[in-house]
């Protein structure tokens, strides 16, 4: 039996301190951000995990596993299945007699290597009883592995997160949930893990340290999962653990125990998500209907936040008051991604509308840069899936710091929704593929918003106020008359997809834009492409400028229209064909371009609502005609739970 005392203990942590630079190389080896899921209840459990497996698939889709115990274990074992590859291929290897009745389920997305069937979760122990899901990164997993190896554990593949079941196996004395609670002391890193023992028939144990999980309470049946979308078939009542709690399962109960040990007592959420909405319906593919869903989504993120009499908005949730809003003399905007182009937007717009001077920075960088946390400033941590570790761990250093944070996030009871202070729910409904689309344009909503209750506490009138207003609530039609332009994008993306190389340009609150159509061609079509600020073309983008590289451009009729129809004459001067998504009714720029897509003319302001959606079409065309997997692309996972 392994004692794990303090000494050792300081001595794990001492040598992982010492070989920090294995450590982070033999992390970013490792590194996965995963989806988990467990069920104990009288279902098929095979069924049960494969279809939260296959809800759970954008999260990560290199490989996939299930373990249950039942009357199918004949050999005192657990019987474990997996596959490399998709869900599709998981079910297909699945023994027709496969009988569980309580299990475990992953699906894994690793960054470098290691995508092989011995690498797949679940992961067992030398006995073959107790196996083990786990998302995050078990940084001193080196050091863990070394001493187990030492008392005799043999291991079988090359993860970090072997080391789990054979610490639980070590500690094992007939109660899962006690060897759980002494493994997990001795982990570093982050983790959300469900275990299971076949000798404890029901039972799931599952702790969370930086990486999701999530409690699914049903009648007679339990649930556990990385995110609701698994669950969400079965259950729309859930419970969210927070780090360092532990949860012990069986199908009639749950219990969480707190980091003191205790108890905890919390009540159950209601999920108002529908099953409909995390299925495709008539479409061909998750990102078409979400690029479709958005005159709702858009209606949805404003519904019951525009205050007609006063023109102004009303958030409800941003838990500041009036004289702290109105003291805000910094907007920081921290961000990862679509989200960040989120962000740039609302930084531009602020300081236009509002004057409140304002970035977006990209998350990665700000954790690492000892940021100034001024005493006015007021930041916003922007994040479709609340998850994403850049910016939850960039998030909780500004806190540290002092800096109140509010979140735009769209996955209720996420974690940076949930540690943040305040903040707006943009509501788009589940966002299932990979790239972000109706998250997007939820996420301006909510800046626009936040911009016009800040502009008419401050400079703004009540006649501006109104037309503001007026506009924002004209977005949804706007966006849904933009849609139509749909088979002319597509004519356009059948012509240019063979193309290897794109620019994107824009100026102003344009150029934000131009950033998110060639980042979403990019991860969909795998068509390399840059995002320019149009003015900054000739300080360098300009030389790769040829008939063979097509630049996209925005062009809206506001005070930089004539500057950007210059930069379309230099284009063309050197033979570079030119797309144009522009104001309708723009003979001239139309007449210059090879391609015109019109959007509906508006306040210039509001150009980001639209312009966005001919790019978003055009990506998603780029990549059918390409004959990509649009919902899944390659090497990326919707939500990026590891740094
Ligand atoms: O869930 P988040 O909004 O925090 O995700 C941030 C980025 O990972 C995300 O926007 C990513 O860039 C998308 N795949 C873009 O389509």
């Amino acid at each position: 039996m392994l004692k794990v005392g303090p000494r050792l203990l300081h001595s794990i942590r001492f040598r992982v301190l010492m070989s920090k630079y294995w450590i982070i190389k033999s992390s970013i080896l490792e590194a996965i951000m995963c989806g988990i899921i467990g069920y104990s209840g009288p279902r098929k459990t095979s069924t049960v995990l494969l279809e939260g497996l296959r809800r759970l698939e954008y999260r990560g889709y290199d490989s996939a596993g299930i373990a249950v115990g039942g009357k199918s274990c004949t050999d005192g074992k657990l019987q474990v299945v997996k596959e490399v590859g998709k869900i599709s291929a998981l079910r297909a290897a699945m023994p027709a007699d496969i009988d569980g009745s309580w299990g475990i389920g992953h699906t894994r997305w690793a960054t470098h290597g290691g995508v092989t069937h011995a690498n797949a979760h679940p992961h067992i122990d030398n006995s073959g009883k107790i196996a083990v899901v786990h998302n995050g990164i078990i940084e001193n997993h080196t050091a863990l592995k070394t001493m187990l190896q030492k008392k005799g554990c043999v291991f079988r593949t090359e993860t970090d997160s072997e080391v789990i079941p054979h610490l639980i196996a070590q500690y094992y004395k007939g109660d899962l949930a006690e060897a759980v609670k002494a493994a997990i002391q001795n982990l570093e890193g982050t983790y959300g893990i469900a275990c299971i023992h076949l000798d404890e028939p029901g039972r799931i144990v599952g702790a969370r340290n930086g990486s999701p999980l999530i409690v699914g309470v049903g009648v007679g049946e339990m649930f556990l999962a990385s995110d609701i979308t698994a669950m969400v078939a079965y259950t729309d009542k859930v419970v969210y653990l927070n780090d360092g709690e532990l949860v012990d399962i069986d199908e009639h109960s749950y219990s969480i125990i707190g980091k003191d040990e205790q108890k905890v007592e919390r009540t159950t959420n209601q999920i108002t998500w529908e099953l409909g909405s995390i299925e495709k319906g008539d479409y061909p593919c998750h990102m078409e209907k979400e690029i479709f869903e958005q005159p709702e989504s858009i209606a949805r993120a404003l519904s019951g936040r525009i205050d007609a009499e006063n023109a102004t908005a009303k958030l409800g949730g941003l838990n500041l008051d009036r004289s702290r809003l109105l003291n805000v003399g910094r907007v920081k905007i921290i961000a990862a991604g679509t989200s960040w182009h989120a962000g740039l937007v609302g930084s531009y717009l602020l300081e236009q509308v509002a004057r409140i001077p304002a970035q977006a920075e990209l998350a990665s960088e700000i954790r690492y840069r000892n940021p100034v946390v001024e005493r006015d400033s007021l930041w916003f941590a922007v994040s479709q899936s609340g998850e994403t570790a850049d910016s939850l761990f960039a998030m909780r250093e500004v806190q540290r710091k002092g800096a109140t944070v509010l979140g735009i996030c769209n996955v209720v009871g996420s974690t940076i929704a949930r540690e943040s202070d305040g903040g707006i729910y943009v509501h788009s409904g589940p966002e299932i593929a990979v790239a972000s689309t109706k998250a997007f344009t939820s996420q301006l909503a909510a800046f626009y918003l936040f911009t016009l209750l800040s502009a008419r506490m401050r400079n703004m009138s009540r006649e501006e106020g109104i037309h503001f207003a007026g506009a924002l609530q004209s977005v949804p039609g706007m966006v849904a008359e933009t849609l139509k332009a749909r088979d002319h994008v597509q004519r356009i993306a059948k012509k240019y997809c063979r193309a290897k190389d794109f620019l994107f340009l824009g100026r102003g609150i344009l150029y934000p834009i131009a950033l998110e159509g060639a980042l979403k061609l990019k991860e969909i079509s795998y068509i390399h492409a840059e995002g320019c600020s149009a003015g900054e073309m000739k300080h360098g983008p300009i030389a790769l400028i040829s008939p063979e590289v097509p630049s996209v451009f925005l062009v809206s009729d506001d005070y930089l229209r004539e500057k950007t129809i210059s930069n379309i004459r230099e284009i063309k001067a050197r033979g570079g064909p030119v797309i144009v998504v522009g104001v309708e009714g723009d003979t001239e720029t139309a007449a210059l371009a090879d391609e015109f897509i019109p959007v509906p003319k508006t306040d210039p302001r509001f150009y980001p609502f639209s312009m966005v959606v001919p790019l978003q079409l055009f990506a998603y065309f780029c990549a059918l005609e390409l004959g990509r997997d649009v919902d899944q692309p390659r090497n990326l996972a919707k939500s990026v739970t590891v740094e």
